[in-house]
């Protein structure tokens, strides 16, 4: 149960009612402009990013939710006599809270695992009315990897930033046991790759993510659209949506490379475009920073194609006109964390076309130009 802080009334947090989707997602006039068979996502990152004055309408969703596809998992039997999953959500930012929310309001056990403490988890999203609404999330929250509970954890969902991963080894390595399976919330690919260490493979569920969303401060979360983790067609997947969320938030793809490619070849080009020049993706109206970004783009299409990927013909072209047309103000999360001053997560984007590049002799001399920069940003 939520307040909704503009009328008073309480709301109920929508139990198993996918309320994330927005009906922008799959039936867009936009996504026609694609081959429709890949059946895959095409965009960026969050690029709608509203004012903090609120407008009176929720905010719309970002363009890559036009491009959510793939098949439905099967609609989530009842839950009536099963266990509760047990969940720990490690990341507990935008998108771990917004997860964990879900799986808290499908029934879950849930636990975060965060180094900043709060007493709560607030998810805030737009009523009706323009107003916000807050739901609590029943959740514990832990500051101590030891401090978890000794039984194992049915699921892990990991959800920092690529890079974080290091610095989250120990709750790792608490919460994930033989009979854990990992959800590796985040963007790039080789999601599996980057918890080799904890986890083997077979216990790993890579998500693309597909949502609007921003930790505010530790324990709000600010919610504006979508919802939905993209993943590969496997039987792990059906059990997230079983036993953790629901059917309409876990969309099985039977080629997960090229989701996460696709989205990678566009987040690749946009978010670096927007972080070099601090400013938001209107900066895509110049034509020298239009070409720039095909050139990053083209070149991230030529790797995913040599890793395996069936990205769509025109993919670059395509993204610059949409990327062109989005509302002013709207960004990209690595700008956000530059404004920030937060460390970016050049090298999960762009610094894997580079290295995945060399891996099969693919040159990406943009991509390798421009790499060095972002660095710097995330450094300085
Ligand atoms: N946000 C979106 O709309 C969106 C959309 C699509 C994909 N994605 C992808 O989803 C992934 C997660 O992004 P996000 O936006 O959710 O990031 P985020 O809001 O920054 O959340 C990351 C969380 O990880 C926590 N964390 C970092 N290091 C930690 C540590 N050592 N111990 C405990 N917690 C730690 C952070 O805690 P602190 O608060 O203490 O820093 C933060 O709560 C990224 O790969 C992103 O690209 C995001």
């Amino acid at each position: 149960m939520g307040q909704n802080t503009a009328s008073g009334e309480p709301v109920r947090w929508p139990v198993r009612a996918g309320f994330g989707q927005s009906r922008g997602m799959a039936d867009s006039g936009a996504a026609s402009a694609l081959p429709a068979h890949h059946g895959v996502p095409g965009m960026a990152e969050p690029g709608e990013r509203p004012s903090r004055a609120r407008t009176g309408t929720a905010a719309p969703p970002g363009p890559e939710m036009d491009f959510v596809a793939g098949r439905l998992a099967r609609p989530t039997p009842p839950r009536a006599g099963m266990p509760s999953a047990r969940i720990a959500v490690i990341g507990a930012g935008a998108v771990g809270g917004y997860f964990a929310a879900r799986a808290a309001a499908a029934g879950a056990e849930v636990w975060l695992c965060v180094r900043r403490a709060f007493d709560r988890l607030v998810i805030v999203s737009t009523g009706a009315d323009g107003g916000d609404v807050e739901a609590e999330v029943p959740a514990e929250v832990v500051t101590d990897p030891a401090k978890l509970p000794p039984y194992g954890f049915d699921w892990v969902l990991l959800a920092t930033k690529a890079h974080q991963i290091p610095a989250v080894a120990p709750w790792l390595t608490a919460a994930v046991g033989p009979g854990t399976s990992v959800a590796v919330l985040q963007n790039g690919v080789r999601h599996a790759e980057r918890v080799a260490a904890f986890a083997h493979p077979d216990q790993v569920l890579p998500a693309v993510v597909y949502i609007n969303a921003e930790a505010e401060r530790p324990g709000v979360v600010r919610h504006r659209a979508g919802g939905v983790l993209q993943v590969p067609d496997v039987l792990l997947a059906e059990r997230l949506a079983e036993r953790v969320l629901t059917a309409g938030e876990v969309r099985l793809t039977e080629d997960f490379a090229t989701a996460a490619w696709t989205k990678l070849c566009v987040n690749s080009a946009a978010n670096t475009v927007t972080t070099l020049t601090g400013r938001r993706l209107e900066v895509l109206r110049r034509d020298d920073v239009a070409q720039l970004a095909l050139a990053i783009m083209k070149e991230a299409v030529a790797v995913a194609r040599a890793d395996g990927a069936e990205v769509p013909d025109g993919l670059p072209e395509f993204t610059v006109r949409r990327l062109r047309g989005q509302p002013p103000g709207a960004g990209t999360s690595m700008l956000y964390d530059r404004l920030a001053g937060r460390r970016l997560e050049h090298e999960a984007l762009i610094g894997a076309v580079v290295r995945i590049g060399a891996e099969y002799g693919v040159p990406t001399p943009t991509c390798v130009t421009v790499l060095p920069l972002l660095a710097a940003i995330s450094d300085g």
